[in-house]
């Protein structure tokens, strides 16, 4: 069985919500499609390659799903086929959505019968396993798919338009999570009162974008993208490209850990359509996105 999961941006919020604090996040139109297909034994085959189980390589994520799923039901083995549009290491998803995919062709093939919700919480625990620390608020925007302010898990919509730049950096989620837990750690005075800064951003940017306030989610979008390179998220290239797309009279801000990956903008650069279907499962006959991995 195939099933896919989109990937995400977060709007408001990254970092802040690994202590609790509200984020803004939205599924993305790009979307990673797992094929699972029983088997006497475990292969992966993606853009990075073949290979079986392999927790610290190209493919931790997928073989994490695996064991997680293994507790719940036993299987034997599995050929489990990766086509992703999103671009990996790009603040957008990417693992959270092919884990949200795995675990969901796996329970498809192998009827576990999970829900939704089992399927978030196992993709949760996944993204710990592999990053240490993690919110969980990737894969739960991938499973459900839509627009949501965390951690209510209060649907929004908004008719602002955003655009994405890619710094052509690349953005590593676990590193970029502890090297803020070390700040925090080191300097919880100056640290703290950031985040319930960024708490705010995201509190008040949720209420500018539901009424559609382009204006002050401009001003938010900058205040939010200053706290962020205070927390050592930005690079020179990021504020380098930010400083022009403000040039034009956008706003913009990382999107996701920093560090690299992709700039999210007030409408600049290439335009995403935010919001849309979460998890979706298809028949194996249906493998039909092409080698490229466009749908
Ligand atoms: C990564 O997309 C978002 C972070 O807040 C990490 C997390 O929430 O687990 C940086």
């Amino acid at each position: 069985m195939i099933a896919s999961a989109p990937g995400k941006v977060i709007i408001f919020g990254e970092h802040s919500v690994v202590y609790g604090k509200h984020a803004v996040v939205s599924s993305i139109g790009w979307r990673c499609y797992v094929n699972v297909e029983k088997s006497g034994d475990f292969l992966i085959t993606s853009e990075f390659g073949k290979t079986k189980l392999d927790f610290f390589g190209k493919h931790s994520y997928i073989s994490y799903a695996v064991k997680r799923f293994s507790e719940i039901k036993k299987i034997r083995g599995a050929k489990i086929t990766v086509k992703s549009e999103i671009p990996p290491d790009s603040g957008l998803g990417s693992s959270a959505a092919v884990t949200v995919a795995t675990l969901s062709a796996l329970n498809a093939e192998f009827e576990a019968g999970l829900s939704r919700e089992d399927i978030f919480s196992l993709a949760r625990s996944v993204e710990i396993d592999v990053q240490g620390i993690a919110s969980g608020v990737d894969s739960f925007v991938s499973t459900y798919g839509g627009s949501w302010i965390i951690p209510e898990r209060r649907r929004f919509k908004t008719n602002l338009e955003f655009g994405l730049v890619n710094s052509g950096e690349k953005s590593v989620t676990s590193e970029m999570v502890r090297r803020v837990a070390d700040l925090k750690k080191e300097h919880p005075d100056i640290v703290n009162p950031i985040l319930d800064a960024m708490d705010s951003i995201a509190v008040k940017g949720a209420k500018c974008l539901e009424r559609n306030d382009l204006k002050e989610v401009k001003k938010l979008f900058r205040i939010n993208q200053s706290l962020l390179r205070a927390l050592g998220a930005s690079t020179p290239k990021i504020d380098g490209i930010i400083a022009d797309i403000e040039e034009k009279g956008f706003a913009a801000k990382i999107t996701g850990a920093g560090g690299g990956g992709y700039i999210l903008t007030t409408g600049y650069g290439d335009r995403i359509s935010i919001g849309g279907e979460g998890v979706r499962i298809e028949d194996s006959e249906d493998w039909r996105i092409s080698d490229n991995g466009q749908g």
